[in-house]
């Protein structure tokens, strides 16, 4: 039976990973920094990169669907033998290259350097690296953008957005990420090559958000602030600690393009992620 090693498989990416993996016949050994329940094909191991329990010594595929900067330093120093080594970084590595807000500069930065950490490491053992760089993550209720908006717009009803947020987005679901991986692993075309993993609908800012409150229950309205006065309201609701963390570089991007070519990804192994069709089910319930 192959046999995967998974960093991550509490997140929302890793779940769904972790079903498909085992639905494909593979044997699963996860980390955890808590204590999880083992089930029929799946063993959990407690511990941390800093903290590692003993791992098996050799397995099929090394996968992280957690932090990258920390996989990358662990899989540079350590690790089981595996011809494969596959792993989540983000499109954030381009997005926020080039940034107003020198933390999200430094996120890219620090996001590039453990693509190359990974990808160095992985060729000096023999393993061939795959980097995926998911857009915008949605489907789990876990996400930090629309589960956060809806979060919001059930508390109070509507959700503010400032005119002509029209800059595209791909929203990706975390099924169509967990059967990238999967699909991924055995195709030679993916071997030592990174992929940006857009969504498979290319849509406005304003109508990716208008979907998400039209399919809460009940439905929430959408309001459109002159930039100014978004602004203010952005303010005002950081002074309740609302929309905390959400900078004027994050303002800025709701008017601009952020588009990824999912062809290589398609050519390489076969992905083909759905439209951006929400359901109430993929958002955090009112209270
Ligand atoms: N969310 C997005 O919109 C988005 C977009 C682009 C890329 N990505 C990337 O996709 C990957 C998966 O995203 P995700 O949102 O599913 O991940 P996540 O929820 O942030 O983390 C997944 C799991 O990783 C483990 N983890 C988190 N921090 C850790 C730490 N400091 N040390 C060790 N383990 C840690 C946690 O498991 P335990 O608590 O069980 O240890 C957690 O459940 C990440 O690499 C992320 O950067 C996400």
């Amino acid at each position: 039976m192959r046999h995967a090693l998974v960093f991550g498989g509490t997140g929302q990416i890793g779940e769904p990973l972790i079903d498909r993996l085992r639905n494909g016949g593979w044997r699963v050994t996860a980390l955890s920094r808590n204590p999880q329940r083992d089930e029929p094909g799946v063993t959990w191991l407690q511990g941390a990169f800093d903290a590692m329990p003993v791992l098996p010594a050799q397995v099929e595929a090394i996968i992280s669907c957690g932090p990258l900067d920390a996989f990358s330093h662990w899989y540079a120093r350590s690790g089981p033998g595996a011809p494969r080594v596959i792993a989540f970084g983000s499109t954030s590595v381009m997005v926020k290259q080039h940034s107003v807000d020198p933390e999200e500069r430094d996120v890219a930065q620090r996001l590039q350097l453990a693509e190359d950490r990974l990808t160095t490491a992985a060729r000096e053992r023999g393993a061939s690296p795959t980097i995926l760089r998911p857009t915008l993550v949605y489907g789990a209720a876990r996400d930090a953008t629309l589960s956060r908006i809806a979060r919001i717009a059930h508390r109070v009803r509507w959700f503010p957005l400032p005119r002509r947020a029209n800059g595209l987005r791909q929203p990706v679901h975390v099924g169509d990420l967990a059967a990238a991986v999967v699909d991924c692993i055995g195709a030679t075309g993916a071997f030592d090559q990174a992929f940006d993993l857009p969504g498979g609908e290319t849509l406005q800012y304003r109508e990716m958000v208008r979907r998400v409150l039209r399919v809460l229950e009940p439905p929430a309205h959408l309001l459109e602030l002159p930039l100014p006065v978004f602004e203010m309201a952005v303010r005002i609701a950081q002074s309740r600690g609302i929309a905390t963390g959400f900078g004027d570089a994050a303002i800025e991007r709701m008017r601009r393009d952020l588009v990824f070519d999912a062809t290589p990804a398609r050519d390489a192994f076969g992905y083909a992620p759905r439209a951006f069709a929400p359901k109430a089910s993929m958002f955090p319930r009112a209270g």
